[in-house]
């Protein structure tokens, strides 16, 4: 057996509604103090994850970009914390924050940008590096486990994504395109754009 190094999973959506509808199946299987890192250029679609993810949640509540808020809460089947740091540029104000807090009392964190302030933040998350494909709708999503609590669960990551792993759409030359994830199209997620 070769030595198995731990790759990113990685996904493609074609819509921000299948980006979304990922999102949901990870938010669903969300646990207490879970923290989740959301990397990626402007408009790559992190704050669409966290609609997903808070649907999956069961937060109701329309979820917004928190770019200029910092940091908003959402209460679901757990509490929800989303973060911006993108205007962060002190790592002093994210300690303010009491990240370590948050998570300890069971809630779920989600932090856009998260990887600018990785000396900042625990060291057990999963990162979510959304990056843009071909076409304007298309996305690329690279999942990654660091530390114990999703490494131990990158079963679950891989059925989450799953019916999103494949090769990217081509070039348009099939208006059906290959066949897509299964049950991936048309399930909202109640995450309405602000
Ligand atoms: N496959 C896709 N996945 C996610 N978003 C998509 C996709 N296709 C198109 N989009 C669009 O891309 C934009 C993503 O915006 P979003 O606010 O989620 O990005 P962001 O990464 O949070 O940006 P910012 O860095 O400004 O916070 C939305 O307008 C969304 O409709
Ligand atoms: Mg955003």
């Amino acid at each position: 057996m070769t030595a198995e190094r731990a790759a990113a999973l990685v996904a493609h959506t074609r819509t921000v509604d299948e980006t979304r509808a990922l999102a949901e199946a990870l938010g669903e299987r969300a646990r207490p103090g879970d923290l989740v890192l959301l990397a990626g250029d402007l408009g790559a679609g992190k704050t669409a994850f966290a609609q997903g993810f808070g649907a999956g949640l069961g937060i109701t509540e329309t979820i917004t970009s928190p770019t200029f808020t910092l940091a908003q809460e959402y209460e679901g089947r757990l509490r929800m914390h989303h973060l911006d740091v993108y205007r962060l540029d002190q790592l002093g104000e994210v300690a303010g924050l009491g990240l370590a807090e948050l998570l300890d009392d069971g809630s779920v964190v989600l932090i856009e940008w998260g990887d600018k302030i990785l000396p900042a933040l625990p060291s057990d998350y999963l990162e979510v590096r959304l990056t843009f494909g071909e076409g304007d709708d298309d996305r690329r999503l690279a999942f990654r486990a660091v530390g114990p609590t999703w490494s131990l669960r990158t079963r679950t990551i891989a059925e989450v994504v799953g019916p999103y792993v494949g090769p990217p759409r081509g070039n348009g030359t099939s208006p059906d395109g290959p066949p897509g994830p299964e049950g991936a199209a048309g399930n909202g997620t109640g995450g309405t754009e602000a």
